[in-house]
């Protein structure tokens, strides 16, 4: 897929994401010549800047990089460009249109137009109508794609609503929903890890496979995203999304080819075949927790009821830990075991596959552990664990492994996420991106979870910087438990 020349619209451009996320990967795609040979970055928001003091806000953290050449940082703040404007004032979008024609007659650039909409989820629904009611939809003179960012609603019922606004005006093909989770190198790497290596598919299911873990651990706390987070709670924040999404990479059946609709055709396939949480699960395979004050080394943690923007009686869990099943052919009575929190003790996020135990132990009553681990991050790379004699006398096992670092490959600068999602959607490859049955079967499947967090539901504390609440540990039966990451 080539790249045409284009104008990239940032909407929210004076916040966070932007700033932190969205011109830094830019820049970088720019300065290793992956962006097409004109192109203009627009950024609007309510904030009032002009177009210098606009790229001098933006540059402003990549400027003090000591990496970085200044040079080729001056030419890409030529395609940096600003205009104020309320996106909820209709009236303001002529200009606006005005504006794109204006710079794209002044570059040359065709009208290929992205609208990046990295903003309040409030505003997902009046911005795609207010940029259709003056044509700024309309394919006919060059292409024009939605970026929009998790959340995609709050649950089933607002994000099937969320769909309904969008497609008045876009078709699913103009719509990317970024979850940064699939533009991460070794998310990707799952499915070429089993789909590209004979040694592992024919054991991936349910006669070699015990059970799986998936883990994603945070040492932070919610810094100051109190007010978002309070409102999401690790259920929204993370499991309905991303954890669902990497599952799926796990789990899902081989597409034909790598494309967009054969990938995400097997994703959705896999997402619809998560087993429905009755109540049994909710009171036995669910369980909620939320961090506590804690001293770690000399650093006094906050409980997460002190953060600022939390309310001082919030039942917001920070921990929730899930053992869930696949209703398919390959993955019946596996069970997944899912984990996610902040104020852990470390970061991780991983993929644990434990293989059974060989059927007759010959060398010893408790044959050795095979565990496959994916490494997702931070120490991205695969390990696997076995057991081999120890030298000697006798046929006694011992553990041994091997452990695959992407960092000791030559060459191994990986693309951060947005960096390649962002590369993908101006390609218009919509591969790593959430299509809306995907989304809507996540939600599907967490809304028992939502609907029993409205009603009284136990809710354990434990201490900031630990593992969570060891109410945790009775959902794991026959020995079964979370590996230690460290
Ligand atoms: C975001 C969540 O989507 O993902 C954050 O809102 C979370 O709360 C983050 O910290 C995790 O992403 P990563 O790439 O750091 O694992």
């Amino acid at each position: 897929l080539t790249l045409e020349n284009n104008c990239i619209v940032i909407f929210g451009a004076s916040g966070d994401l932007t700033q932190r996320m969205l011109i830094p990967a830019l820049y970088k795609l720019y300065s290793h010549q992956k962006l097409s040979s004109s192109f203009a970055i627009l950024g609007v928001s309510r904030s009032t800047y002009d177009d210098q003091s606009f790229r001098d806000k933006l540059i402003k953290d990549l400027a003090s990089d000591d990496n970085v050449d200044h040079e080729s940082l001056d030419k890409f703040c030529e395609h940096l460009f600003y205009q104020v404007m309320d996106p909820e004032n209709k009236y303001e979008y002529k200009a606006l249109k005005q504006r794109i024609q204006s710079i794209e007659t002044a570059l040359k650039i065709k009208s290929n137009t992205l609208f990046y909409l990295a903003t309040p989820p409030s505003l997902y629904s009046v911005i795609p109508q207010n940029l259709a009611a003056h044509g700024l939809n309309i394919e006919d003179d060059g292409w024009k794609r939605l970026v929009i960012e998790k959340p995609f609603g709050y649950d089933l019922e607002s994000a099937i609503a969320l769909d309904k606004s969008l497609y008045q005006d876009f078709t699913e093909d103009q719509i990317y929903r970024i979850d940064h989770y699939l533009g991460k190198e070794t998310v990707q790497n799952m499915l070429v890890l089993r789909f590209a290596n004979s040694i592992f598919e024919p054991l991936w299911n349910s006669k070699y496979i015990d059970y799986i873990e998936v883990t994603g651990a945070e040492d932070l706390g919610i810094g100051s995203r109190g007010g978002y987070y309070d409102n999401a709670g690790a259920m929204r924040d993370m499991i309905q999304n991303h954890l669902l999404q990497v599952i799926a990479m796990v789990a899902m059946e081989p597409p034909a080819v790598i494309n967009a609709d054969s990938m995400r055709d097997e994703v959705v396939k896999v997402l619809q075949c998560l087993k429905p949480l009755n109540e049994d699960d909710l009171k036995h395979n669910l369980v909620l927790g939320q961090y506590t004050k804690s001293h770690v080394r000399d650093e006094c943690l906050l409980s997460y009821r002190e953060e600022k923007g939390v309310p001082e009686d919030s039942r917001t869990e920070t921990y929730i830990a899930l053992k869930m099943f696949i209703k398919n052919w390959r993955w019946d009575g596996v069970p997944f075991y899912v984990r996610t929190a902040k104020r852990m003790p470390t970061r991780v996020t991983e993929v644990v596959i434990n293989f059974k135990k060989t059927p007759h132990p010959v060398f010893s009553a408790n044959p050795p552990d095979n565990k496959l681990i994916m490494r997702i991050q931070p120490d991205e790379g695969t390990l696997l664990s076995f057991g081999l004699k120890k030298p000697g006398a006798g046929f006694e096992t011992e553990p041994v492994a091997m452990d695959f670092h992407y960092s000791n490959l030559k060459n191994s600068e990986l693309l951060s996420a947005y960096e390649r999602l962002l590369l993908d959607v101006l390609k218009g490859d919509a591969t790593l991106f959430s299509r809306s049955d995907a989304v809507s079967a996540c939600w599907e499947f967490v809304q028992p979870i939502l609907d029993y967090k409205k009603n009284k539901f136990d809710l354990y504390g434990y201490a900031a910087g630990t593992w969570g609440p060891i109410e945790a540990e009775a959902l794991f039966k026959n020995g079964q438990t979370w590996r230690s990451p460290c």
